[in-house]
């Protein structure tokens, strides 16, 4: 099956060599051919180039006049399967409480737990697949979904045997982290030691059974795990195969950023805290930062420091945090525009956060995250817009008319 989409105004983040990040000065790169086609084969991105040089047949053609076509966001840290909002903790913040009050009272992602615990498998799936499909009409095209609601052996192995039917049945491109270290349940209060102990004499090992999870991660900060517990964690996930990603310094410089460098950390997430010691460790090395813009807004954080990390030379990552207590939105649209108007990118720089950026924090960079001849064929086709700059600039509206997967119209 051979699609060409005919007459694109620009084609937006076009890569001839493609590269599995961008750092430093190379984020301000993003190449765009104008007047364009893009032809994709069997799910794959076939060619592109100007209308005038295109030669051949497709068996569907679309008119993409006045139009652009952008690669589908990746979204590289969300919590998308989840049992309950929580709007009422969202008032008390508003009224004085912090979010470390909240959760040190039994609220936040114990809240959250309980009612997981009260859910059936399929109750969740049907609120997560609703979730997967507003997100995949709004422009994202692969993302990665964490367990850490359950915090019990019996409702991890839930959620992620929930993420497990979300992969197998949705056309996005979906990877599943282990969260098991996401809170302290209350019954471990004062001797946490005994439930990191869970996390990795059980809970590890039936999740790498029925390899549930890509990724196992841990909420590595002041008031939830400490370095020790997350290199103990760690140590014992990498054993059964799962690749690090971290929750590192939200709340507090809290050694997380290091912890996740020294295990070769795939990603180190939030960042609302950093020095430049964090800055300096995160350089030359695999890992990469990645901001969540969403969650400082919606609490009121600092902003991470996007701008001098860049300057520094390294890749910056920004994903939506998707989760009903830190971030509830979805939309990396919004991502997008925040990335430019609080952090001060541009939006070259933008685009490649929310795209072949998180593609590589969630492992899928060489398949996603940029148009590239041989990539799989995720991207959307916006309403008429008047120029690429205008995706950032015009927050708070949508701006996809169209939206494809895997060369499959959604
Ligand atoms: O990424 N910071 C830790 N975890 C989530 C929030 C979890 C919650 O409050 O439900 C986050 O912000
Ligand atoms: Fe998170």
């Amino acid at each position: 099956m051979r699609t060409l989409i005919k007459n694109i105004k620009k084609l937006v983040q076009v890569e001839r060599q493609p590269k599995l990040r961008a750092q430093g000065a190379e984020m301000t790169q993003m190449e765009t051919v104008k007047d364009a086609y893009l032809l994709v084969e069997d799910g794959i991105i076939k060619a592109f180039g100007p209308m005038g040089e295109w030669r051949g047949t497709a068996d569907r053609e679309v008119d993409a006049k006045g139009r652009m076509v952008f690669p589908s966001f990746c979204d590289s840290h969300t919590h998308l399967v989840y049992a309950n909002s929580r709007e009422h903790e969202f008032v008390d913040k508003i009224r004085g409480l912090s979010y470390e009050e909240i959760a040190k009272r039994g609220g936040g992602i114990l809240n959250s737990a309980k009612a997981t615990a009260a859910a059936s498998e399929d109750e969740l799936y049907d609120m997560a697949q609703r979730r997967l499909e507003e997100v995949m009409r709004i422009g994202t095209g692969a993302l990665e979904i964490k367990s850490g609601y359950g915090l019990t052996t019996e409702s991890e192995l839930k959620l992620l045997r929930v993420i497990r039917r979300l992969k197998e049945n949705s056309p996005l491109t979906i990877k599943s982290n282990f969260l098991g270290a996401h809170g302290i349940p209350m019954e471990y209060r004062g001797h946490q030691e005994d439930y990191v102990n869970l996390v990795i004499n059980e809970m590890i090992p039936k999740v790498a059974d029925e390899g549930l999870a890509d990724f196992i991660d841990v909420f590595c900060d002041q008031g939830f795990f400490t370095v020790e517990d997350t290199a103990r964690i760690l140590e014992a996930g990498i054993k059964y195969g799962m690749k690090p990603k971290i929750h590192a310094n939200e709340m507090a410089v809290s050694g997380g950023v290091q912890v996740g460098v020294k295990y070769g950390a795939i990603s180190v997430d939030h960042l609302e805290q950093m020095g430049d010691a964090e800055i300096e460790c995160l350089k030359g090395t695999e890992t990469m930062p990645t901001i969540l813009p969403g969650c400082a807004f919606f609490l009121n954080l600092p902003l991470s420091p996007a701008r001098k990390m860049i300057d520094a030379g390294l890749p910056v990552a920004m994903a939506s945090d998707y989760n009903p207590g830190t971030a509830p939105s979805n939309n990396m649209q919004l991502i997008l525009s925040m990335a430019c108007i609080r952090y001060r990118l541009t939006p070259e720089e933008a685009l490649n956060a929310t795209t072949l950026n998180t593609a590589y924090a969630m492992g899928v960079s060489r398949e996603l995250g940029t148009i590239a001849v041989g990539k799989k064929a995720n991207f959307y086709i916006t309403k008429p817009i008047p120029s690429y700059e205008y995706m950032p600039y015009s927050y708070g509206e949508n701006k996809v008319e169209r939206v494809f997967l895997n060369g499959v119209e959604v």
